[in-house]
């Protein structure tokens, strides 16, 4: 059987056959049929708006793969650091490319005195670190007017290194500013985990434990990047009018922002909190499947399967409790997970834990308010967002994003002067 696809307009008899390859086909197929022809695809559920050469998924067998290593082994094996390079070069680095990303991360990871002295004060004392973070992107960028030359190779290559070695000094910034407490300077003799640790909670004679920061580093492993989801998606799309990176992560953080997306690791906390014990994860159960409530950090529209990450996330919540003591809201999420997986309402749907479940009950137990927790995805995120903002400016296939639509408004009408409505 040809790897082809045929389509036949039955209103004009014509017929096209186009290749299938890696599972796509091209859409110019309906042009040749008839250029104003359109798919209608609502949230994308079919379309590859890209081709990426950096992470695979199979949502059908839970695997989840960065440049082709298994997210098992990288999260066992390699360093966030180590990871991010992986994304934006394609390939591990040696001992000596290692050596050298990790002096230049850790040697930029300072902010402008201006934003830690006056652009944070500008915001409200109960302001949400996420609304914060999402601001102080987008400002990073007025004060480096290079970012704009998104055609030269080494202006990315600089604007990425700063936006990787500054999230964290921004993250920790607002969380400093939303609790009213003296901001710590990153320091350059600690791991990127370690630093983004000691910026956090550093007080007194604060030591990072490492336990922790393996646990911190393994996090963002896993969050730093997952193909074409909706934050991803809104990268390459602002992307794609040549906007500088930290207005294209901006919007991409934006995206995360949502509950239905990275605040969903939020949402879980919320919600386990208000379940509050054992006996109520049935009626909780119920109502969920009345359709009253949504079960979140269930589901996902790629994993149809387990989510490979909540597994590994799952496993690490007990390196952490070891340390922190365990979170008391660790049984009633394992019962809802129980009960779900056991309900045909959920096994019907494909409902199964996602990256988000477990991760915010490793947060909290760290100390981190649920408001940062979003902040805590951000953070690794922005090395995916940008491995797939400089994979689109290198794809000749690429153009500015601009999809057509169904039109079914009312036809042409003439005014209607007010006194006659
Ligand atoms: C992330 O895309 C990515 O890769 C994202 C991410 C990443 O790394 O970037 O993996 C991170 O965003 C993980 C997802 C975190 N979000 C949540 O946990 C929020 C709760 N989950 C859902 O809202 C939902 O599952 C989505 C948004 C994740 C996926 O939604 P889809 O694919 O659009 O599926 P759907 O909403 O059409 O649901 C299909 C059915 C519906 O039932 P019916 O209308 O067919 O009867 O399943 C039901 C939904 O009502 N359903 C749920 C549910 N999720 C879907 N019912 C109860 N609880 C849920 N969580």
């Amino acid at each position: 059987m040809p790897d082809t696809i045929t389509i036949t307009d039955d209103r004009t008899g014509k017929t096209v056959t186009v290749p299938i390859e890696g599972g796509v086909f091209p859409s110019s197929a309906l042009r040749e049929l008839d250029p104003t022809l359109y798919c209608y695809d609502p949230a994308f559920l079919s379309t590859a708006s890209t081709r990426s050469s950096i992470t695979y998924l199979d949502g059908a067998n839970g695997v989840l793969r960065y440049g082709g290593y298994p997210i098992e082994q990288l999260a066992e094996k390699s360093s966030y650091l180590e990871v991010a390079y992986l994304l934006l070069n394609g390939e591990l680095p040696t001992s000596a490319e290692l050596a050298q990303w990790e002096h230049e991360v850790t040697h930029h990871t300072f902010i402008h005195e201006n934003m830690r002295k006056r652009f944070v004060d500008g915001f409200h004392y109960d302001a949400h670190p996420m609304g914060m973070f999402v601001s102080a992107i987008a400002a990073l960028g007025t004060f480096y007017n290079d970012a704009k030359e998104i055609e030269d190779p080494e202006s990315r290559q600089i604007q990425i290194r700063r936006l990787i070695a500054k999230s964290p000094t921004i993250a920790a910034m607002c969380y400093k500013f939303s609790v009213g407490l003296p901001f710590n300077q990153p320091s350059n003799d600690l791991s990127y985990a370690a630093n983004f640790l000691n910026m956090m909670w550093k007080i007194g004679d604060y030591e990072v434990d490492p336990v922790l920061e393996r646990a911190m580093d393994v996090l963002f492993i896993l969050h730093a990047d997952h193909e074409q989801n909706c934050g991803t998606t809104a990268m390459r799309v602002i992307g794609s009018s040549h906007a500088d990176p930290y207005s294209s992560a901006a919007g991409a953080a934006s995206a995360l922002y949502g509950p239905l997306h990275g605040g969903a690791n939020e949402a879980v906390v919320r919600m386990l909190t208000s379940i509050g014990t054992i006996d109520n994860v049935h009626p909780f159960i119920e109502s969920v499947k009345a359709g009253e409530e949504r079960l979140m950090g269930f589901g996902h529209r790629v994993y149809k399967n387990f989510d490979p990450r909540a597994t590994i996330i799952k496993q690490t919540a007990y390196d952490v409790f070891e340390v922190t003591g365990k979170n008391p809201l660790l049984d009633i999420a394992l019962k809802l997970e129980e009960e779900a997986l056991s309900d045909s309402y959920f096994v019907d749907r494909q409902l199964y834990p996602n990256v988000d479940f477990y991760s915010g009950l490793i947060y909290q137990a760290m100390q981190f308010p649920t408001s940062m927790f979003t902040v805590l995805f951000a953070i690794p995120r922005m090395s995916g967002w940008l491995a797939h903002w400089q994979e689109l400016l290198n794809d000749p296939a690429q153009k500015i994003s601009r999809p057509r639509q169904w039109y079914d408004g009312p036809d042409e009408r003439d005014y209607v002067p007010i006194v006659d409505r």
